[in-house]
């Protein structure tokens, strides 16, 4: 019988699937990774256009439409202050496919990454599938990735570091001094810092500046998507930015595994980047005060959050047994575990849900609380 690639058994299946199948169909859902709204009106329709007159029909260039690559671009000077060349951009099947890439081209076998823990699932499982090594970096206390702790993990192996602010699953927002050290650590030690930025927008407190604004080398790449910003999951469209030799590198990747992004998508996509801006700050708006309920419930039951500043996530540390007791009594979240052995003790929930969900949650949470 065939059997599978060493590299593959070191992948396991995530477990946030896990939690969704424990779960009753009537569960309050508070452990979704993505916007509980729709792409805004004008995005549906460029793609609409786009398939109607049948320009989405064919492969587009390898690297995106012309008109996709020039929408990000512009997106990152006047956002960024970044003036990315043209040759610095691939369009791509999310920001999954973008962190694919990343790994892929440029880490060997043996090779290590360090990874925050708890981070993104798919750290973890990528560098497996490259046939490196993640090697854990514990958050801080505040769940923030200290830049010490990252250069201190540093070995003769390592290639890479990940950072990813605002994060998943913490929804800390990195400082713009870390961001910084991120970028010196990068050169100093020459090797590549994998900026996640997929949750930039979506910000409350603190400034988002990418640790490509920093950096003298070109060992900075950054790893963008539609998905989160936009409530774009499904179109699968994000992006990554980076030097054009390594740039040039991962388009070997992504050529022979994707040749070219969805399309429509792009289209979708270009009209997001370059249209009204209006819908994710109103979406944004609209998390903030859900997550003002959230941290306010969660204070009341004497749980410590550190304060999610992005993203849509809350990652509060829970008592033992308090996750399995909350999912019986009908409210999915997430273990902390199951983003990494330093994610142990902690619930990662999500608020892509409406304001009475969550105040429902908080009274389930509450006799759950009150009971262990
Ligand atoms: C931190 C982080 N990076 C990347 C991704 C992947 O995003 P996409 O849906 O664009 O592939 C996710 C999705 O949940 C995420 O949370």
């Amino acid at each position: 019988m065939v059997d599978f690639a060493n590299r593959i058994d070191h992948v396991s299946i995530s477990g946030i699937r896990e939690v969704f199948e424990a779960a009753g169909p009537d569960a309050i859902n508070l452990g979704i990774g993505q916007p509980d709204f729709d792409a805004p009106q004008h995005v549906h329709q460029a793609a609409v256009d786009a398939i109607e007159s049948g320009v989405a029909d064919n492969y587009t260039f390898n690297r995106g439409t012309d008109g996709l690559r020039a929408a990000i671009r512009s997106k990152h000077h006047r956002e960024n202050d970044l003036d990315i060349e043209d040759g610095s951009v691939i369009a791509t099947a999310g920001g999954s496919e973008a962190l694919h890439l990343a790994i892929e081209a440029h880490v060997e076998p043996g090779d290590e990454v360090l990874i925050p823990d708890p981070g993104f699932v798919s750290y973890e499982a990528l560098t497996h599938i490259a046939g490196g090594t993640p090697r854990s970096v514990p958050l801080r206390d505040d769940l923030c990735l200290d830049p010490g702790a990252v250069e201190e993990a540093i070995t003769d192996e390592t290639t890479a570091f990940i950072v990813n602010s605002p994060a998943n699953p913490t929804g800390t927002v990195q400082s713009p001094d870390e961001m910084r050290e991120f970028a010196r650590i990068a050169d100093d030690h020459d090797i590549l810092c994998i900026s996640d930025e997929v949750y930039e927008h979506i910000i409350y407190e603190g400034t988002h500046i990418s640790p490509m604004a920093y950096t003298e080398t070109d060992n900075v790449v950054v790893v963008h998507a539609c998905s989160k910003s936009f409530a774009m999951t499904g179109w699968r469209l994000g992006w990554v930015v980076a030097s054009p030799r390594r740039i040039e590198a991962m388009l070997k990747v992504h050529q022979y595994v994707q040749a070219c992004a969805s399309a429509p998508a792009q289209y979708a996509a270009e009209a997001a980047l370059t249209g009204p801006q209006e819908p994710v700050t109103r979406m944004v708006e609209t998390f903030e005060r859900r997550r003002n309920i959230l941290l306010d419930g969660l204070e009341e039951l004497g749980l410590a959050c550190p304060r999610p500043s992005g993203a849509f996530y809350a990652m509060p540390a829970v008592p033992e047994g308090w996750v399995e007791a909350v999912i019986d009594a009908g409210v999915i979240v997430v273990p902390g575990e199951a983003f990494g052995p330093g994610g142990a003790g902690h619930a990662r929930i999500s608020y892509a849900a409406d304001e009475e969900s969550i105040k429902d949650a908080l009274e389930v949470m509450r006799s759950v609380t009150n009971s262990l």
